[in-house]
């Protein structure tokens, strides 16, 4: 595991995006996973301008989604598919034939989550799957107690996270029951993992994900088995680890 510390969030922005675009740029036609939620926005603008003004395409890369709302129509504005097209995709020069978010208004969702699981397969497997990280050390919507071994699923959702989840639309009623998630093996099965996480709220988190024992009760503990894991936080989010030292550290925190 590499654990690289940074000084705040426009830091990991930058690096973020430089390590996303790298791989890009090593294989045009890379596979990437991508998460949704405020940590990774400034990847996302990182990788815009890098896109824009350094020419570096998209054209060929495959895209993989973590997670979407049950229920939610892509054109919602709370869907995760909405988000990552406005926020993303839609300033690059992706093939939207290459671009996949889970279908949350899927007639048959059990078929589709085995379908997305198929698609990832036959893309050859997630190259570089980029993770936020829950304050409860939840991944994408593996919350606590999910199986570690885990595949593409539908999960109820906690009272907890449609209570934190309702400042995004006009009523708590309105937050869908349930979610289209990639499971932790699926998580797992990337050939390299990049998990960001900033600010003193994940501080709890990060110090359970990186120092703790593995358990389902903090689902991102399993990134410690990960053979290519890439820890990218900041001061913040670093400041409860004990242990300073963590290979590939960057710089004492
Ligand atoms: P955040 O969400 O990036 O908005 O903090 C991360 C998560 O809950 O997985």
């Amino acid at each position: 595991m590499l654990v690289e510390v940074v000084q705040d969030q426009a830091a990991l922005s930058e690096r973020g995006g430089a390590i996303v675009a790298a791989q890009v740029r090593r294989k045009p036609h890379s596979v990437l996973g991508f998460p949704t939620g405020s940590t990774p926005l400034g990847v996302y603008e990182r990788l815009i301008d890098v896109h824009r003004h350094e020419g570096l395409s998209f054209s060929q890369v495959t895209t993989f989604n973590l997670d979407e709302y049950v229920g939610l129509p892509t054109s919602h504005e709370q869907s995760y598919h909405h988000f990552m097209w406005s926020r993303l995709f839609d300033h690059l020069d992706v093939d939207p034939a290459r671009v996949h978010t889970p279908r949350g208004t899927a007639e048959d969702l059990e078929g589709f989550c085995a379908w997305y699981e198929s698609q990832i397969t036959d893309a050859g497997g997630i190259d570089l799957q980029i993770l936020g990280i829950g304050a409860n050390g939840h991944l994408a919507f593996n919350e606590p107690g999910s199986s570690l071994a885990s595949r593409t699923r539908v999960k109820p959702l906690t009272q907890k996270t449609i209570h934190d989840n309702a400042r995004f639309f006009e009523h708590e009623d309105q937050v869908p029951r349930s979610a289209i998630t990639m499971g932790i093996g699926t998580i797992m099965d990337a050939r390299r993992l990049l998990l960001l996480a900033t600010g003193v709220a994940k501080a709890d988190g990060i110090k359970a994900t990186l120092e703790g024992p593995i358990t389902a009760m903090v689902p991102a503990t399993i990134v410690q088995l990960h053979p290519h894991a890439h820890v990218l936080i900041d001061r913040a989010a670093a400041s409860k680890l004990e242990y300073r030292h963590h290979d590939g550290v960057a710089e004492p925190v």
